[in-house]
């Protein structure tokens, strides 16, 4: 079946991309395929694009590298008759490589006013908008693939998604619940489900859900696979059971691409979610510290990097920790846009380093004073509260040797 409908671009309906295009929505694993077509000769601009967005993907600075030959290639493949929706997907590659989501996240927008059936552009689209922290901007691209009659799960997970990231609980409800009707294996459907239940606090619910499907996971891509286990240990652990929470880090979460930025953001994050509940986690920093420690200087996302932050000063890594937020502060110099690294990683990140002090609790304050702006970081809400699990840690820490040394 083909995803996208229409002929004005027989490029997109190329087997390889259609494949590629099920695989990204589906969250699988098999992606690569269509690397061993592009290096194989093909001659297809969309194609060689596609596999740019492999690399992109891996959100590190090595990734970014092997991605360029991609997009060069897609850019020397392109026609003057090429399409407008070519020419737009692969500029937004070529943005996103270069860093400025913005003018990606435009291109891909613009696909969609033309193309409001064209899933790959709205996928990629929701993945740079998370990232950015353009949270407004979700709800926009979903309202350009809203008006499809019949659509396939994946448009109503996008829309759930969008919209629960809005508040908009009821509509999110609605698409989440209606896609995985259609999809009962839709990962990101089911993902979005759960939000929704986290959203109206329906935590037995949330976590119910999620223990049924949790099989389904099996052939998703790690990110999603890692990332759906985090929800389920976090509901764990909300209701006190930590012996389940460790135990689905140990069998679910650290287990799978432990050099990828997302399983890392997963791991950190549920170490210090399971910490700041004053719980012992035993050596899984150690490991876990050692990988986030090569990507501490990649600088691609304020999330990830206060998320690396926490885990260099949790192992006491302080001198990578200094350079991460030296890089922290350079990247806010150099941004175009300075709010999101400069205004509120920059100042989260020395609170992350610096720990409660004696005159309060900076990061709480921060946390508190930039609570309007911190979706800028990236990711999600549940995400971001890394950061507040995080102060309550230190918090405990400092309680701890304050009554010891007492
Ligand atoms: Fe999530």
């Amino acid at each position: 079946m083909s995803l996208i409908i229409g002929t004005a671009c027989p490029n997109f309906d190329a087997p390889t991309v259609i494949e590629f295009t099920n695989e990204l929505l589906r969250h699988g694993t098999a992606l690569e395929e269509i690397r061993r077509h592009v290096d194989a000769g093909s001659e297809n601009p969309i194609e060689h694009a596609c596999c740019a967005t492999l690399f992109m993907f891996l959100q590190t600075r090595e990734g970014q590298e092997q991605a360029e030959p991609y997009i060069a290639s897609a850019e020397r493949l392109l026609k003057n008759d090429s399409s407008q929706v070519e020419k737009h997907f692969v500029s937004a590659i070529r943005r996103w490589h270069s860093g400025d989501l913005p003018e990606a996240i435009r291109h891909l927008n613009e696909i969609l006013k033309a193309r409001p059936d064209h899933l790959l552009a709205a996928k990629i689209c929701q993945i740079l908008q998370l990232n950015a922290g353009d949270v407004e901007g979700m709800l926009t691209t979903a309202g350009h693939i809203d008006a499809q009659a019949g659509a396939p799960s994946f448009r109503h997970g996008l829309i759930a998604f969008a919209a629960q990231q809005n508040k908009l609980v009821d509509k999110a409800d609605t698409h989440a619940k209606k896609g995985c009707e259609i999809t009962p294996a839709d990962a990101w459907c089911q993902h979005a489900q759960a939000h929704v239940y986290l959203a109206q606090g329906k935590l037995d619910d949330a976590l119910t859900f999620l223990e049924e499907r949790a099989e389904s996971w099996d052939t998703r891509s790690s990110f999603m696979y890692t990332h759906n286990w985090w929800h389920i240990a976090l509901l764990h652990l909300h209701r006190g059971d930590v012996t389940a929470a460790l135990d689905i880090f140990d069998t679910h979460i650290w287990t799978q691409r432990k050099h990828h930025v997302q399983d890392q953001l997963n791991a950190i994050s549920l170490l210090v979610h399971i910490e700041a509940e004053g719980h012992d986690v035993g050596s899984r920093w150690a490991d876990v510290s050692r990988h986030a420690k090569d990507r501490a200087q990649d600088h691609l996302s304020p999330l990830f990097d206060l998320h690396v932050l926490c885990a260099m000063v949790r192992t006491g890594k302080s001198v990578i920790a200094r350079k991460t937020l030296k890089g922290i502060e350079q990247a806010g110099r150099l941004a175009k846009d300075k709010t999101r690294w400069h205004d509120i990683a920059l100042p989260l990140g020395q609170a992350v380093v610096q720990g409660a002090s004696d005159s309060g609790h900076p990061l709480d304050a921060l946390l508190t004073d930039l609570s309007p702006q911190l979706h800028l970081l990236g990711g999600s809400d549940e995400q971001r509260d890394t950061l507040h699990a995080w102060h309550r840690f230190q918090t405990k820490s400092k309680e701890l040797t304050s009554g010891a040394a007492a």
